[in-house]
């Protein structure tokens, strides 16, 4: 039993990232994060992205912390700048420097995990926490994200701030969702996932939909109180797992508007954002829910990419960033693609593995075992202009896949934060 005043409690979990193909974009309440209208993501493998949390609690915690990539984070909270900005999301990575987790949309998460928290007792250990003490325990937040880190990247740090722009928007969703589900296993919080997204909602909203695995639709919802504003789950994983998604993170110069702040333009300044939420929108979801039931790829890729009536034999879509990510409805039209895409785009570095990353195998599908083959790729028959190609411009690739919504990690060997001096391990 441990001596009074002297245990730390621990909870990891796993939590994956979404792309979305029917997109949020602008809030009818800036404060509870409600949207202007329904959106629609697939949810990536969480082998090939993810964020992995533990979060502890201890009457010896004299306040909130937060760690990432097992470094002190000193000005992280979930609507503050660092996450909104690459280049201090990059020094938040990279410096140890602390201060303290302050942020309003962290707030409100653990705020309303706290209210939901119920009575804990493990006997072994000797703890027990009645519903009204949680709101006396302070928290220690651990995250690792998997997607690679400036050292796997092994490139510049212009390269690195592509990686981060990439994940800017959804980094914090992949650290909103792992922490609130993850605070939610340890305070034995008894909602349901609905509710669960409904407060993860309140951190980033596109982070609400990463709660299910498979493709999911986020209610925008019509009260007031934003109860009605959830995500669900349109079908899992494996209903449509043939699809293969590569994302291109390229090596332009970096956005300064984060899309907290653009949509908040948006909403203030575009006549056509209301149109779009009111009209454009609506009738786009319901046809899309349709297209994912009956795994129609044609229907999928045109209201995808929604403004284009070509041929698709690919989806696309863009988030706020520039960074493309294209959906193949299957291994073989992947392939092909991917083969176009390396020979516009070859690595600068011939370093072929660690330029694809996720899913690696696709590589050897394509028939690509090292850069000489990428190098003998006959060019593409669309190709007008010979010799048209861009080395550089991307950074890397990411192959992916549908995944699952998020886990508990029960091994101990997994937990980010060392049970005995609740700080992160290797700190
Ligand atoms: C462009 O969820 O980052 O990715 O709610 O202000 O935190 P806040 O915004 P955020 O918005 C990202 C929107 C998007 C499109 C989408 O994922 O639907």
């Amino acid at each position: 039993m441990a001596p009074e005043g002297q245990w730390v409690l621990m909870a990891t979990g796993r939590s994956p990232t979404n792309i979305a193909v029917i997109k949020y974009w602008g809030k009818r309440d800036e404060a509870l994060i409600l949207p202007v209208n329904d959106s629609i993501s697939v949810t990536l493998d969480p082998d090939h992205l993810s964020a992995t949390t533990t979060v502890a609690v201890s009457p010896s915690f004299p306040s909130d912390r937060m760690w990432l990539n097992g470094k002190v984070s000193n000005s992280l909270s979930f609507d503050s700048p660092p996450l909104q900005s690459p280049l201090r999301l990059l020094s938040c990575l990279m410096i140890r420097e602390e201060i303290a987790l302050s942020g309003g949309r962290f707030q409100s998460c653990l705020r309303e995990i706290r209210k939901r928290a119920c009575d804990f007792e493990d006997e072994k250990q000797g703890i027990k926490i009645k519903k009204e003490d949680w709101e006396n325990l302070h928290v220690h937040i651990a995250s690792y994200n998997n997607f690679p880190t400036a050292a796997g990247l092994a490139s510049s740090a212009a390269g690195f701030a592509c990686l981060v722009n990439h994940v800017s928007e959804h980094i914090n969703y992949y650290l909103n969702t792992a922490a609130v589900f993850t605070l939610a296993k340890l305070m034995n919080v008894k909602e349901d996932y609905g509710q669960l997204s409904s407060i993860a909602r309140q951190g980033s909203g596109s982070a609400c939909r990463s709660i299910y695995g498979g493709f999911v639709k986020w209610c925008m919802g019509k009260k007031d109180d934003g109860s009605d504003s959830i995500a669900v789950q349109l079908a899992d994983e494996a209903h449509w797992n043939d699809l293969v998604i590569i994302i291109a993170v390229v090596s332009s110069k970096q956005k300064e508007t984060s899309s907290t702040s653009g949509m908040k333009d948006s909403v203030e300044t575009s006549p056509l954002l209301q149109y779009r939420a009111q009209t454009v929108v609506p009738s786009r979801v319901l046809k899309m829910e349709e297209a994912i039931k009956n795994r129609d790829f044609a229907s999928f890729a045109k209201l995808t990419c929604a403004d284009s009536n070509q041929f698709h034999a690919v989806a696309y879509t863009f988030d706020a960033g520039p960074n493309a990510v294209m959906i193949a409805p299957n291994r073989k039209t992947a392939t092909v693609l991917l083969k176009k895409l390396l020979y516009y785009f070859p690595p600068q570095d011939k370093d072929l593995s660690s330029y694809l990353v996720g899913d690696k195998s696709i590589l050897s599908d394509a028939g690509l075992h090292s850069m000489e083959d990428v190098e003998a790729l006959p060019a593409p028959p669309e190709m007008k202009t010979p010799d048209q190609k861009f080395e550089g411009d991307v950074s890397y690739f990411i192959c992916s896949r549908l995944g699952t919504g998020p886990k508990v990690v029960a091994e101990e060997s997994e937990a980010l934060i060392d049970s005995v001096t609740g700080l992160p391990k290797g700190v």
